[in-house]
């Protein structure tokens, strides 16, 4: 297994492929289960994968948020190692990535970085925008593999690389999740018990939901999710949103060809839950 901690190593690694495809995984570590499904099909995809583990200073609107991202390096190159020992892991300093100026780069989205997580998370996008923009810069991968838990990032990913025209095939994936149909994510491990056993009912609702869109008004199925966590004594809802996949704006009148999906944002305790799900 080759870990690489700059990006003279991993650019040299890159420059001896010789047509081989390159699959790559960016990730902030801390991985689970969900990454490592991301991680296989890049790996199905490609002659080589490569996963960067990051924690992107640029993206945290909050101190205290980055202070307690878990970094555990030799935790995920041993989760790693179980799927190939031929994955390459990038693992840089931010002084590596960011060379002294730890900014991010303002972009504009057309208007998709305003919507939803963009309306609770200052700045985020310009930093995941910054940060993935300079990582397929340095890998240059055929192809990127990023999960359908963070619709919007992804979103936003193919509108990156569709404006700054970078050679970089962006691959959704499904959401995975746990048998009890909470999405994976890094922030679970934090869930105090009575929370973890809580949280499941954010899937549930939105399953419900979707069955209801069929039938009903998209005001309607809000009200009724809002409905559903005001009588929740240990969720709390952020946001609910149904909106077109395109411009993941809120949809006001339903139409036959259109996509929409149903997103959410739940507080349990003092975590912060994401997750969505297709509803045609
Ligand atoms: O989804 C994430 O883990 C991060 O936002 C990403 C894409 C690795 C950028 O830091």
């Amino acid at each position: 297994m080759t870990v690489f901690t700059t990006k003279s190593e991993i650019q040299k690694f890159v420059s001896t492929l010789n047509g081989k495809t390159l699959g790559f995984v960016p990730t902030m570590g801390a991985l689970h289960e969900g990454h490592l499904s991301l991680v296989e099909k890049a790996i199905q995809d490609n002659d080589v994968a490569i996963v960067s583990v990051f924690v992107n200073p640029t993206q945290f609107d909050n101190e205290k948020d980055l202070e307690k991202y878990p970094r555990t390096l030799d935790r995920d190159v041993s989760l790693l190692k179980t799927l190939s020992p031929d994955i390459i892991v990038y693992a840089p300093s931010v002084d590596d990535i960011y060379e002294g100026q730890t900014e991010a780069q303002e972009f504009s989205f057309d208007g998709l970085e305003f919507e939803m997580e963009g309306k609770f998370r200052d700045g985020h996008f310009d930093g995941v925008g910054t940060i993935v923009k300079r990582l397929f810069e340095i890998v240059t991968p055929n192809s990127a593999y990023f999960g359908e838990k963070d619709f919007q990032q992804l979103q936003i990913i193919r509108k990156l690389v569709d404006k700054y025209h970078i050679p970089v095939k962006v691959k959704g994936c499904k959401i995975h999740r746990a048998a009890s149909g909470l999405a994976m994510s890094s922030r679970n491990e934090r869930l105090k018990r009575e929370y973890k056993k809580a949280a499941p009912f954010i899937y549930k609702t939105l399953k419900t939901a979707k069955e209801k869109f069929g039938t009903k008004s998209a005001t309607k199925v809000i009200e009724w999710v809002k409905s559903q966590f005001d009588k929740h004594e240990l969720l709390k809802l952020e946001y609910f949103s149904i909106a077109d996949i395109e411009t993941l704006k809120p949809v006001k009148r339903k139409s036959n060809k259109k996509n929409y999906r149903a997103f959410i944002a739940v507080y349990a305790d003092d975590i912060r839950l994401i997750d969505n799900i297709a509803l045609n």
